[in-house]
């Protein structure tokens, strides 16, 4: 079999952390199937893929196609902003147009017999380019219904896709109300690398990173692992954060940066930093950018913090959080209910309220047994529900009902 993954970023965010897992079973699974990486942008992704032997293309996105996007749209923009912004959809329209002709070309040099689309603008694109005779699969990782523009491009376009894999079973009804109603929708959970990702090993030095002083033995670090994207919550773990006794034994971090092109979805450092001052936290909060081994990161923190403000689709730092044997505080909703239960392998907080965020950080500063009894619960979840081990099972029918 040959198969191409596409994918519009070369960055490691969430659903390319997921992508990357499925191309690694795979090929494991699959060591004579032709595997090919094609993305939108060089970047992590791209030179992960190669590290683990599969073959990269990148097919350089115009500008204007990488930066557009509709997420900020919702509601919020009127009068003369959604003018502007129609007029950036239609030049992006216009590069889109010229970029599916590469990818065309591309595609039928060699053509696979299918592609496992990552990614909106990826899955658009490969709709119109692909080749008759190749088959398409949807990987799709959000919500769909609360994408004014995206939800009817991907109803029409869904005509030319074969069969859909969704991140959770939330996604999956969401996705289900937009596109044509012949298409199956397989929810596939995402999976961790559980010997990478696992609670012994070396951890990043969060306090040089940050550049603050380093910490006394004893003291608890709470962190956020997460791209700028606005809606993963920074501004209401910063509010928490401010809310709990600074006689607590705790230093927070903020682990991450800004990640996607997409204009008007991501919150910058300077915005954070100023949060961080307004609430008076420059001494209890570090920022250390973007970390690339996420296992030294997560195996940094004594309790992860997820805190989307938002309906999470899946949550990727839910379960590398509970694979690196974390204490996890997440947010509430979407498909990150299904992946967690409080009290047990996580202690959930409403999602948004900033107030409850801080009691249940507070009861894991407090408590060590509490801590102990949670992350081992987490470990043990994703030993057994989440573990790469099963993934290919699961999507070699699909990928062999598709292909049929
Ligand atoms: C997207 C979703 C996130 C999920 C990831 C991997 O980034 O927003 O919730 O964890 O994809 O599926």
């Amino acid at each position: 079999m040959n198969i191409v993954f596409a994918s519009a970023s070369g960055a490691l965010g969430g659903a390319e952390t997921s992508l990357l897992a499925v191309m690694k079973s795979v090929r494991d699974e699959n060591p004579t199937w032709k595997l090919t990486l094609l993305t939108g942008e060089s970047g992590s992704l791209v030179s992960e893929a190669s590290r683990l032997g599969i073959g990269t293309v990148t097919l350089q996105f115009p500008q204007q196609l990488g930066q557009i996007g509709d997420s900020s749209l919702k509601g919020s923009r009127k009068g003369l902003g959604r003018l502007r912004y129609v007029g950036r959809l239609v030049r992006a329209g216009a590069s889109a147009i010229a970029y599916s002709a590469k990818l065309r070309a591309a595609l039928s040099a060699d053509p696979p017999d299918l592609i496992h689309a990552n990614g909106f603008k990826m899955q658009l694109l490969c709709a119109v380019a692909k080749p008759g005779s190749v088959r398409l699969i949807w990987h799709i990782h959000d919500y769909v219904t609360t994408r004014p523009v995206v939800r009817w491009l991907l109803a029409l376009a869904s005509f030319r896709c074969d069969d859909i894999i969704a991140n959770s079973d939330s996604v999956a009804s969401n996705v289900r109300q937009v596109v044509r109603s012949g298409v199956d929708v397989t929810r596939v959970y995402n999976a961790v690398d559980c010997t990478d990702l696992s609670p012994a090993g070396p951890a990043a030095d969060l306090d040089r990173l940050a550049g603050a002083p380093p910490t006394a033995p004893g003291v608890i670090r709470v962190g956020m692992v997460a791209t700028f994207a606005t809606w993963k919550g920074h501004d209401v773990f910063l509010r928490a954060i401010a809310l709990l006794d600074s006689r607590l034994p705790f230093r927070a971090y903020i682990i991450g940066g800004p990640l996607y092109q997409t204009q008007g979805s991501q919150h910058t450092l300077e915005d954070l930093q100023a949060v961080r001052s307004r609430l008076g936290l420059e001494k209890r909060v570090g920022f250390t950018g973007f970390l690339k081994n996420r296992a030294e990161a997560f195996r940094s923190l004594d309790v992860v913090v997820h805190a989307s403000t938002e309906p999470e689709p899946f949550g990727m730092v839910i379960i590398e959080a509970m694979s690196c044997g974390r204490a996890l505080v997440a947010a509430s909703g979407g498909g990150a209910s299904e992946l967690t239960v409080h009290d047990v392998d996580s202690l959930v907080h409403r999602r948004g309220d900033a107030k409850d965020l801080a009691v249940q950080i507070e009861r894991l500063i407090r408590d060590q047994e509490l801590r102990t009894r949670i992350s081992t619960q987490g470990r043990a979840k994703a030993l057994s529900r989440f573990s790469m081990t099963g993934l290919a099972g699961q999507l070699r029918p699909i990928y062999l009902r598709t292909s049929s």
